[in-house]
């Protein structure tokens, strides 16, 4: 059973829909783009942590990057091993920090606070360090966390305190991490924040491994060009390269994809409740809305927007949740061929930051999930 309208009639809307074929296409796509041999894919698990979904990364061989010790319980489930699990995040508590030490699992550090808590918990153990990235790095227009007003990550000034606290526990400084911003088409800023981050990288004498974060752009319409996977791979492994050779050893490289691994493999489809008639426009009301995909209300995200079944002469019409809220549009001035009562929406690239910031807002259940395996058959996960 694999036609969309089979789909939704057996499970309902509103509904994420996955397809397992696209996973490993963006995954094989990522990977053939970085030549470097010695490397690693951490899947972004913030992204969609739903375990069928865990279980395609492992399966495509991916490691993980993960945020919280929910999600390290997430990971294990999944069946991860703790040489697979990599922790980058802001803001770590002991306790949780305790876990992580407990189980082995490679963490990257965000502040010479938690630097300090880290060898006391773990004398003789090995961190990596989050840079801030550097304040001159421009991103493309309309992005808002720009590098000078970011507060991720340790500046450069602190690196020598970082390494002297490391010393004198007998710690080792194994790693360097850099993020720039999520959602990135352009290649400039990612070759400005990698050359900045290898610099950050040779003062580490201990280093093993670069990793360059993601951020990774997804196009927002069908025809708009993609990211250059193979630019910036092609450039990582450069670098890379040349800090092997500099420290005289392998170094690993790791990327921790997120959102261009999984976005474009989600889509949600939604039930059209009643088309209102705007002057010069239409209206139509659906049943998902902030509570059920949240990027375009909180980030104002576009997302490209069919008619399940239909094409040919449109019309101009703006796309609301059936929600009390004011200003709940899921995509506005969209040209769509006739819309009617009862018609399925997609709302594509949905993966990636979709039921996992869903909230059900006001009062509703969650939509439930469903995979197309690659033997084209759907079930709920
Ligand atoms: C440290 C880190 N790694 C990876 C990601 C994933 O980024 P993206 O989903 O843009 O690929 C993020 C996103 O915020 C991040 O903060």
């Amino acid at each position: 059973m694999t036609s969309i309208e089979e789909i939704t009639r057996k499970f309902g809307t509103p509904l994420y829909v996955y397809e397992e074929d696209r996973i490993s296409d963006n995954h094989k796509l990522i990977d053939g783009s970085i030549p470097y041999q010695n490397k690693e894919i951490h899947y972004a698990v913030m992204c969609n942590s739903n375990r069928a979904i865990l279980e395609i990364m492992k399966q495509l061989g991916a490691s993980v990057q993960i945020n919280s010790l929910h999600e390290l319980d997430l990971v294990k489930e999944a069946g991860f091993d703790s040489s697979q699990i990599s922790f980058t995040s802001t803001g770590l508590d002991t306790e949780s920090l305790e876990r992580l030490v407990q189980e082995g699992v490679q963490v990257n550090l965000d502040s010479v606070e938690e630097v300090e808590k880290y060898y006391r918990l773990n004398p003789n153990g090995n961190f990596g360090v989050r840079v801030k990235m550097k304040e001159d790095i421009k991103l493309p227009e309309g992005h808002t966390n720009s590098p000078k007003d970011s507060d991720i990550g340790i500046c450069e000034k602190d690196f020598e305190r970082v390494k002297e606290i490391a010393k004198q526990n007998g710690c080792r400084v194994n790693g360097i991490h850099g993020y720039l911003a999520s959602n990135i088409l352009a290649s400039e800023p990612f070759l400005h924040s990698s050359d900045y981050l290898v610099q950050c990288a040779r003062q580490f004498p201990d280093l093993e491994y670069v990793n360059f974060g993601s951020g990774f752009g997804v196009p927002n319409k069908p025809e708009e060009q993609r990211f250059d996977f193979e630019g910036i791979g092609q450039h990582y492994s450069r670098l890379t390269q040349e800090l092997a050779n500099y420290f005289g050893r392998s170094i690993q490289l790791k990327v921790e994809p997120g959102r261009s691994l999984i976005a474009t493999a989600g889509t949600l489809y939604a039930r059209v409740m009643n088309v209102k008639q705007l002057e010069g426009k239409k209206q139509i009301a659906i049943n998902a809305g902030f509570g059920e995909f949240a990027r375009p209300r909180i980030y104002g995200a576009y997302h490209y927007i069919e008619v399940v079944g239909k094409s040919g002469e449109t019309e101009l019409y703006d796309v609301r949740g059936n929600t009390v809220l004011q200003s709940d549009f899921l995509g506005r001035n969209r040209q769509l061929p006739k819309v009617e009562e009862g018609d399925i929406l997609a709302i594509k690239n949905t993966g990636a930051y979709g039921i996992v910031m869903a909230s059900g807002f006001p009062g509703k259940e969650l939509p439930k999930e469903v995979l197309v395996t690659s033997a084209k058959q759907a079930r709920l996960i």
